[in-house]
Order: structure tokens, then sequence, then C-alpha cells
């Protein structure tokens, strides 16, 4: 035989020659669950492993990751029941749990790079993630409007990057003209470009309270039939100012990831979500399958199919894999 791929896999060391796919600590954000106060810290039931936690505690826990190699964290709130309302207003309070944890998160770790998401779901009370109209209806414009507000109350906080994370049309560009407008030129838009409306999300909705009331937001969050569409909201996404792409979920949306990282040339993130970890966590604690080895695993597809960035809950499980 004059072929034998097999010769190129017959040590560790040989196939370490030729392995085309690396991991790294600086590939991966670190999402949190951010408490109002402090000293607090609570389980969040589906999804083992990972707890809501005050400011405090997650001050310890990102200066950990990032002595580790860890970049970026992403910071998600958690509201009381009774601070929501159907306009989400807690969004733009200059006191809300977001602001107050950048503006710590940049004082005690200045070289760590903050991330938080733009959308109104954990502050409103119906659970979507804008304003609705009597029939149940997400209305588009008067959602931006504030989201634009709530950019640049994070920005004003100190924000490396803002994640608009609601599929509403426009955003992206409203948010750069707003930020700009208040000389915020150096932050950044990390857009959810290509967000489906996933089953994969209910663990996060657990997490952050913000399961729906009505509905579902299959009007906004793309459809999972669809990939054209991921193209289009790629295309306007990079037309309307967005400096970093992202998927979401990951693993079942690959050959999405792999169409937008031929038609673009920005950095894309894939975000591994809750769903993704929790079916792992679950199998891992029948005994079915081993947690760290299959998230080495998923981690690895989904660099390989084109992801610069990978937001995952599953750190602990695979920093110690990568050293
Ligand atoms: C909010 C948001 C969601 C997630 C991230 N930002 C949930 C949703 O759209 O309902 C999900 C992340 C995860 O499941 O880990 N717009």
């Amino acid at each position: 035989m004059l072929r034998r791929p097999r010769r190129n896999r017959k040590t560790v060391a040989i196939r370490s020659m030729v392995e085309e796919t690396i991991l790294r600590p600086s590939d991966f954000v670190a999402p949190f669950f951010v408490l109002p106060g402090e000293k607090k810290k609570e389980a969040i039931i589906s999804l083992p492993g990972v707890d809501r936690l005050s400011i405090d505690h997650i001050l310890k826990e990102a200066e950990k990751l990032h002595r580790q190699g860890v970049p970026a964290i992403a910071l998600f709130p958690v509201l009381d029941p009774s601070e929501k309302d159907p306009q989400g207003s807690g969004a733009l309070r200059e006191d809300g749990v977001i602001p107050q944890s950048v503006r710590k998160l940049k004082q005690e770790i200045p070289s760590l790079c903050v991330i938080a998401d733009i959308a109104l779901d954990p502050f409103t009370s119906h659970g979507h993630d804008g304003i609705v109209d009597a029939q149940g209806y997400v209305l588009n414009d008067a959602t931006i409007d504030i989201l634009t507000q709530m950019a640049h109350l994070f920005a004003a906080s100190g924000i490396d990057f803002v994640a608009p994370s609601d599929m509403m049309d426009g955003r992206v560009a409203a948010i750069r003209r707003k930020l700009d407008t208040h000389q915020f030129h150096d932050v950044g838009i990390l857009s959810y470009t290509a967000k489906y409306a996933s089953s994969l999300y209910a663990p996060f909705r657990d997490a952050v309270g913000s399961k729906l009331q009505f509905g579902d937001k299959k009007t906004y969050q793309l459809n999972p039939a669809n990939s054209r569409e991921a193209l289009l909201e790629t295309t306007l996404d990079t037309e309307e100012g967005a400096d970093i792409l992202m998927v979401k979920p990951a693993l079942f949306y690959l050959d999405i990831l792999a169409k937008m990282r031929a038609h673009s040339h920005l950095p894309i993130a894939a975000y591994h979500v809750s769903g993704e970890y929790a079916m792992v966590m679950a199998a891992h604690e029948k005994g079915y399958l081993d947690a760290p080895q299959v998230f080495y695993e998923a981690f690895l597809s989904i660099k390989r199919a084109g992801a610069d960035l990978i937001f995952t809950y599953a750190l602990p499980h695979i920093l110690p894999q990568l050293s």
C-alpha cells in the first residue's frame, strides 16, 4: 500500500506534530449569573456545578480564571421578581447589578475583558426580550430605543463589549450610533448574529428566572430549519458595525458556524449553551459519559468548525486539560 494514513497517528509525538486544532485558555469566555448584594451563592439545579453568585464571589472566581489565561467573562443579571415589570425598566438603572458589577470588575481586574448582554429578558415580568403589545407581539423599534440606552449605561460603567442578544432588527447600527455619539468609540459590539429559537436555553431561563409567561421567541429568534437567514444576519451585522459575530447554540449549529466563517472576515464566537452543558452533566452523573472528555471533544469540534471564541459553563472541566 502506498498510502498508509496510520503512519501519522503512530505515536503521541507524531499525532501532536500533525494536530490541526489546539484549544487554549484564551479561546474561552466564562459566563456568570450575578446576584445583587454580597456573600450570596445559590446552586442552579438544572446547571450542576454552576451557581448564581454575588459580585464578591465573582471577583474571586474571575481573578482565578484570568490567572489561568481566560481573557473574558460575560455577565447575566438575576433580578428578584418584584424588581421586574413589563417594560424591563430595571435595565436602565444606574445602580443596577450589571453597571455596579462592571465598575467593580474593571477596578479590581483591569486587564479582564468584561462582556454583558444587551436584552430585556432578565428585566421583564413576562420573560420576553422586548416591549410587548396588547397581542403579545414583541415590538422591534420601541425595544431598540431602550437597548441603546442600556448599551450607553453599560459603556459608561466601563464595559469592553456589549452583546445584543435579542435578534431585534437594526439594533447593532442603533447601538453603534449611540455609543459613538457619546464618544464610546472603543466599546465593542459582540452581536448574537445567529441566535436560534432553541429548546436548549431552558436551564439558562431557570438560572435568571426568565421563564416565558406566554408565547415563544419564534418571531425574533431564528428558525432552526434555516441557514440562509443566518448569512443574511451575518451580512447585516457586518454592515451595521459589529466587531464579533456569534452563533448560538453551538453543537447543533456547526454547519451554520462553518458557513458564517466562510462568509465573514470578522471573529466568530460560539455559545455552548446551558442545555448543551446540562445534557453532558446529566449523563456524567449517571455514569454514562465522562464530562471532561466530552467537553474537550465538543470544544475541539466547535473550534474546528471555525469559532475563534467559545462561551461555556464548563471551564472547570476543561482548563485542567489545557496546560
Ligand atoms: C437572553 C439570553 C438567553 C441566553 C443568553 N442570552 C436566553 C434566551 O434567549 O431565552 C441563553 C444562554 C444559555 O442557554 O446558556 N436573550
